[in-house]
């Protein structure tokens, strides 16, 4: 197996620097596009052979260090009896909404054995194909929250806070009913073969670092320290997070993913040299020339100066106009550039 990504999680030497993408599987690859036609996307992610195909496609175009399960965020919850739907275009969509205590009791905390079987039978069917690591994923339970209580994507998260403040017992149980959930989901991952695990906390950094602390924090802690005798690393990733760099790491992770607005080697000295870090090329800079994505990605080299611990990726998910070839470059670029000598 090609094990630089792992070696890289655990501050290990490596040949070269890793190199993987956040969603490198959707809609800017053609041949995603051809399955997609006339499917719902949370189907897809219920069939354990589209989900080993997706997953495979961007290995097959592109040296990647890692593979990352085809599933969405949405998948577990939509078992957990809250009626989720995906939009094209728009995302999860919830018809209704988690609004007071009740709504709250009523969802279900997960089983996955029973609710996820055809998650966990793709990774058992992609262990068998792949030659570099799989990655688990779960949301990160304030994400998860954040669209269940607003019903759909939101700018601003206003409902979510808006119920953290006024029923704290209330919010409490939600984070304990998707904390809880997220632990034996990604538990569940891990036993039928994910080899590394990321929880994407992606709108985290609508909260300031109080509130963050107070009603997310201890949740986070929970799920990173209920994974640690799994021995499998973990990233803990979110969007807009630079205020709270020290507080991801504080959760536990093998891993703090960045975002593109923070200069990789400021981000890294806030969470610390002593835990690896993730990314962080703005997603956008790949829908530019050439010439400027390579100025951008050796930039983020740059920054990251040969330390051991660094994971390169893009600062949030490969957008849907992003040319293919120019991940595939990427690739090759940061290999050949970080190519470590004899020593
Ligand atoms: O990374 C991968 O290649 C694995 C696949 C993956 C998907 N969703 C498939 C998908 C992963 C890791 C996710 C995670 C996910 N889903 C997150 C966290 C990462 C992030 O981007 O912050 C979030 C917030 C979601 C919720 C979600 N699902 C959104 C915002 C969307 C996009 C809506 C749109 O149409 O723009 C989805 C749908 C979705 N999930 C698609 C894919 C490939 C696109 C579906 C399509 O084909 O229309």
């Amino acid at each position: 197996m090609i094990d630089r990504f792992l070696r890289a999680c655990g501050l290990q030497d490596v040949d070269r620097t890793p190199v993987w993408f956040m969603r490198q599987a959707g809609r800017y690859l053609p041949e995603y596009r051809q399955v997609r036609e006339g499917r719902d996307v949370l189907a897809m992610c219920r069939s354990p052979d589209l989900a080993v195909e997706l997953t495979l496609q961007p290995i097959r175009r592109m040296p990647v260090d890692a593979a990352i399960l085809f599933s969405d965020i949405m998948v577990p919850v939509a078992e957990m009896g809250s009626g989720v739907r995906i939009e094209p275009g728009v995302g999860p969509v919830v018809d209704s909404p988690l609004r007071s205590r009740e709504d709250i009791s009523r969802l279900r905390r997960l089983e996955p054995d029973s609710t996820v079987p055809h998650t966990l039978e793709a990774i058992r069917l992609l262990r068998k194909e792949l030659a570099v690591p799989l990655i688990g994923f779960a949301g990160g339970p304030f994400t998860l929250a954040s669209y269940l209580v607003e019903g759909g994507p939101s700018r601003t998260c206003e409902r979510t806070k808006a119920l953290m403040h006024s029923d704290e017992e209330a919010w409490a149980d939600l984070m304990e009913t998707l904390g809880s959930s997220v632990l034996v989901y990604l538990r569940a991952q891990v036993e039928a073969g994910a080899q590394a695990l990321q929880v994407f906390d992606s709108w985290a950094g609508a909260l300031d670092p109080e509130d963050y602390t107070h009603f997310v924090l201890p949740t986070m802690r929970e799920i990173f320290g209920g994974l640690i005798d799994l021995g499998v690393p973990t990233i803990h990733f979110g969007v807009g997070t630079g205020e709270l760099l020290s507080l991801l790491r504080d959760a536990g992770p093998s891993v703090v993913g960045l975002d593109w607005r923070v200069p990789l080697h400021l981000g890294w000295e806030r969470v610390g040299f002593d835990v690896a870090v993730q990314g962080n090329l703005d997603p956008a800079a790949c829908l530019a020339p050439w010439e400027a994505v390579e100025a951008k990605a050796l930039n983020v080299l740059r920054r990251a100066a040969g330390r051991t611990g660094h994971v390169f990726n893009l600062g949030h998910g490969v957008l849907p106009d992003t040319p293919p070839d120019t991940l595939a470059r990427l690739v090759d670029l940061v290999h050949e550039r970080t190519q470590r000598g004899p020593s």
